[in-house]
């Protein structure tokens, strides 16, 4: 292995923040992109994120709903460290750029809002997190105002995840008396964030604990963190790396509380970069050949030049400015000559990146989402997911004479991720499916806005769809003739089946036992 190597992955923190949106995401983000000196002042993320907005027509949108449909990747130093938090739009109607994201990280953290405690999306971003084995660290935030018991938030956390907890840190108080973190197993206290070391001292009634409260809270207190150092269950690192158990932080990323808790913990037990499943083997993050998958395409990140940006997520060796890679579905070699490292002031050009890390690579359309990019080597990353749409329209193209170039610019939006497509093998107009219904305002002030196409979107007399496979090729081969009305390929070619609602879906899944009906494909 190369010295380059064996040095830098174990570095590399790959992770995401899952939550409901108004738990504090984007207020720890910032707190967390202070920590790495990323930014100078809390408040540029939000500033970076309007600005970017203004720039580009179609982000309208965005703005004026107040939603965040872009996902971007940060990349900050802390310790010995780098850091990459990817990040993910807050809205579910983007939910499917969400779970792509989660495909490329090696852990997330949970942030909880101690009033609210799970809500729906925390479970179902969760839920996504868990079908990955992905590691959680849970951060209980906003402390600092009318909190639930602790007790009553790890148990909420084991009840509705079916998750152990283990509490690494124990809040001092909360509301307006919340005043620091006590780490249970070094009894160790530490006040706010810019104390950058904790003290040790002598049990839960020391002045430096229970001392910082009140006197009519001080006893009651202490009594519930003496209970968490004997009941709760300790921290065990195989457990949290299978994804069976999550350490707790409690904090107030507003206040600054607890936000240096969380990340030292990801340096210290956050997992480094793991190895990769492809198709035909795992692929160790240390290996010296570079191998990378790419998880999303953001397009008009400059607008003056229609440039679209491939993400990709390093899995091995060293990814390098001026490299030929070969993308695997094509078999064609691409020159990696202007890869971008992203942090959250500004982009750089990326000389050398390791597995873990994510970089922009610029082109006109070449790569997609799914993509794999080796040093040679015949093989495909699989796990970037690619869910069933909920939504299916037709769209309606008020000028019959751009039907050619609504075709070229729907398959463009395809690649990119914004909607799925589907072509009737009848023949007929093509169909988008979406997951959220604000993906297709987005295609529309898209289409508008770049290609000059206004359109309308009519309902298809389909509302379910779902990709069909089989063991024979002969009976799929059946079911697609008999079926010929209800068939259409996706970007891939590959046949799904739409059924006009989920009985007839069952239906036919009854008659016709060895097809398989699946609601989630993984690209490729
Ligand atoms: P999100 O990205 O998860 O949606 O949440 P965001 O960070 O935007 O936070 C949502 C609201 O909660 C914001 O208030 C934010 O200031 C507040 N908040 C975040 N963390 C804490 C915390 O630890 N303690 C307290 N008390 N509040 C917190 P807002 O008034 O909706 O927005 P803003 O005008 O302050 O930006």
């Amino acid at each position: 292995m190369a010295d380059s190597i064996a040095r830098e992955v174990p570095r590399r923190r790959t992770f995401a923040i899952i939550a409901h949106p108004d738990a504090g995401k984007t207020t720890l983000t910032e707190k967390l992109l202070l920590f790495g000196g990323a930014i100078q002042l809390a408040g540029e993320v939000k500033a970076k994120k309007d600005k970017i907005q203004t720039r580009s027509d179609w982000m309208k949108i965005e703005r004026e709903r107040g939603i965040s449909v872009v996902t971007s990747v940060m990349t900050f130093e802390y310790g010995d460290h780098i850091f990459n938090l990817l990040d993910t739009p807050g809205h579910e109607d983007f939910a499917d750029d969400t779970y792509r994201t989660l495909s490329a990280v090696d852990s997330a953290v949970m942030v909880i809002d101690a009033a609210k405690g799970i809500e729906p999306r925390t479970l179902k971003l969760f839920e996504v997190c868990r079908l990955r084995d992905i590691p959680i660290v849970t951060f209980v935030n906003k402390m600092d105002r009318e909190a639930r018991d602790p007790f009553d938030i790890l148990d909420e956390i084991e009840q509705k995840l079916a998750l152990d907890t283990a509490p690494i840190t124990w809040p001092i108080g909360s509301g307006k008396n919340f005043s620091g973190t006590f780490h249970l197993a070094d009894s160790a206290v530490r006040g706010s964030d810019s104390e950058e070391h904790r003290t040790k001292v002598n049990g839960a009634r020391s002045d430096l604990v229970a001392g910082r409260l009140p006197e009519n809270e001080r006893e009651a207190f202490a009594e519930g963190l003496e209970l968490a150092q004997e009941a709760c269950r300790p921290f065990d690192l195989a457990a949290f790396r299978e994804g069976h158990l999550t350490p707790v932080f409690w904090g107030s990323a507003l206040r600054n509380f607890g936000v240096r808790d969380l990340i030292e913990a990801l340096g210290d037990v956050g997992p480094a970069p793991r190895a990769q499943e492809a198709d035909t083997r795992k692929v160790e993050a240390t290996e010296e050949k570079m191998t990378s998958f790419v998880f999303k395409i953001q397009a008009n990140m400059d607008p003056n030049h229609r440039d679209r940006i491939a993400f990709v997520r390093v899995c091995s060796g060293t990814l390098e400015r001026g490299m030929k890679a070969k993308l695997v579905r094509t078999g064609k070699p691409m020159s990696l000559s202007a890869p971008q490292f992203f942090f959250a002031r500004s982009r750089i050009t990326a000389d050398e990146a390791y597995a873990g890390d994510v970089v922009g690579i610029p082109n006109h359309g070449t790569l997609r989402i799914g993509d794999t990019l080796t040093e040679g080597e015949e093989l495909l990353f699989r796990g970037v997911p690619n869910f069933a749409p909920e939504i299916l329209r037709r769209v309606r193209l008020g000028d019959a004479m751009k039907a050619k170039k609504l075709k070229e610019a729907l398959q463009q939006m395809a690649e990119e991720g914004v909607v799925q497509l589907f072509s009737p093998e009848d023949g007929s107009p093509a169909i988008v499916g979406v997951v959220g219904a604000l993906q297709l305002d987005v295609l529309k002030e898209r289409l508008a806005a770049e290609y000059q196409l206004p359109v309308d979107f009519e309902v298809a007399r389909f509302s379910v769809c779902r990709w069909i496979s089989a063991d024979s090729r002969m009976e799929l081969q059946r079911f697609i003739e008999s079926h010929r009305g209800d068939i259409a390929r996706d970007l891939d070619e590959d046949p799904v089946f739409l059924a006009q609602h989920e009985f007839s879906l069952n239906y036919e899944a009854e008659r016709w036992k060895d097809i398989r009906f699946a609601a989630i494909k993984d690209y490729q």
